[in-house]
């Protein structure tokens, strides 16, 4: 009999369902809250209610979708965290009811965990996933990490940022250029048509493995700050190369540390995951970088980047195969080690 997983998503502001089979996706619906692009960030309270509206309806969709009905379901996967907590508790809690519902195991999953294994989603296009061990750079609007993934299950961080994290950078420097939220897709587009070396702002190298973003936002408020008190246009007129210079900068960040701990493990075997993934020049540097080192690089399609309940759905599954079933009195937590 086949496994059929269904992965539910509620970390942050999208409300995600998927539906996996033996490790092949069949659907992956997620549900975009634009309510907080109002407020140039996510408001947790309205992120929750909206979780709350969406949550049925999204999860009837990728049933529908995968031409499946609940009594197909053998175990539901959700997200325990880290995340916003009443977010998770939105999706945690659906998880369980419907568990109980229809007497199946109940699976939770560690999010970063989840868009680790991101790289193992089967679909009609996926052709090659990384060989055990490979190294993850995990960037996310909440984490920067470097992982050493030892097996499915099996994870270490290695290195990781002691303050912003990388997707952070690029959209609290969009919010200082006036951008919607999130920004870093905006400034992704922009920087296409600017000039990578126009600006040079800092760019913290703390020591080993970990990374630093906060004094690269500072520089580069204080450059702004500068610029605007001689010419209140300058945002307006050099939008594209300041996008260039910033996410220029970024890209060099990571991929300077990624280098030193492929050089420190011996790991040639690349992965790339979570939203800033679907950065455009982190994944041309990322490319170019490997063919010049001779290393394996893995990208994830862009739909599997950003948070999605397939994530949720695949890791749920490699649970399921282990008999890793949590009990319907766990809770979900914002701050998740793993
Ligand atoms: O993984 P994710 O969807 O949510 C978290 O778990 O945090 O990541 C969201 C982050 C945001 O900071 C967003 O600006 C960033 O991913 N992001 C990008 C791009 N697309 C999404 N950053 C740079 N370039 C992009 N194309
Ligand atoms: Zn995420």
């Amino acid at each position: 009999m086949s496994i059929v997983i269904l992965g539910i998503e509620s970390s942050c502001d999208d409300t995600s369902a998927a539906v996996i089979e033996d490790g092949l996706l069949l659907s992956n619906l997620i549900c975009n809250q634009q309510i907080h692009k109002e407020y140039g960030g996510v408001v947790p309270e309205l992120a929750s209610r909206a979780h709350q509206a969406n949550i049925i309806p999204v999860v009837d969709r990728a049933l529908k979708l995968a031409s499946k009905t609940p009594n197909d379901i053998t175990a539901v996967a959700f997200t325990k965290g880290p995340g916003l907590l009443g977010s998770l508790l939105v999706g945690s809690s659906f998880a369980k009811g419907f568990a109980l519902a229809q007497k199946i195991p109940l699976i939770e999953v560690n999010h970063l965990q989840g868009h680790i294994l991101s790289h193992f989603i089967r679909t009609e296009i996926s052709s090659q996933f990384p060989k055990f061990p490979f190294l993850c750079l995990l960037v996310s609007g909440g984490h920067t990490q470097l992982v050493v993934v030892r097996d499915y299950l099996n994870m270490e961080i290695i290195g990781k940022t002691i303050d912003d994290a990388a997707g952070e950078a690029f959209d609290k420097c969009a919010k200082l250029m006036g951008m919607d939220y999130p920004g870093g897709p905006i400034v992704d587009k922009l920087a296409k048509m600017g000039n990578p070396e126009a600006f040079q702002f800092a760019k913290p190298l703390p020591k080993g493995l970990d990374f630093s973003f906060s004094g690269l936002k500072t520089s580069f408020l204080y450059f702004l700050r500068d610029k605007i008190r001689d010419d209140s246009s300058f945002i307006e007129n050099r939008k594209d190369d300041l996008c260039a210079s910033l996410q220029r900068t970024i890209v060099d960040i990571l991929i300077n540390k990624l280098i030193l701990a492929s050089t420190q493990t011996g790991i040639n075997e690349i992965t790339l995951a979570g939203g800033v993934a679907a950065n455009s020049e982190l994944r041309n540097t990322l490319n170019r970088t490997g063919e010049q080192l001779g290393w394996n690089v893995y990208v994830p399609e862009f739909k599997f980047t950003t948070d999605n309940a397939a994530m949720i759905a695949i890791a749920g599954y490699y649970k399921f195969l282990k008999g890793d079933f949590a009990e319907h009195d766990t809770v979900p937590m914002a701050r998740l080690p793993f």
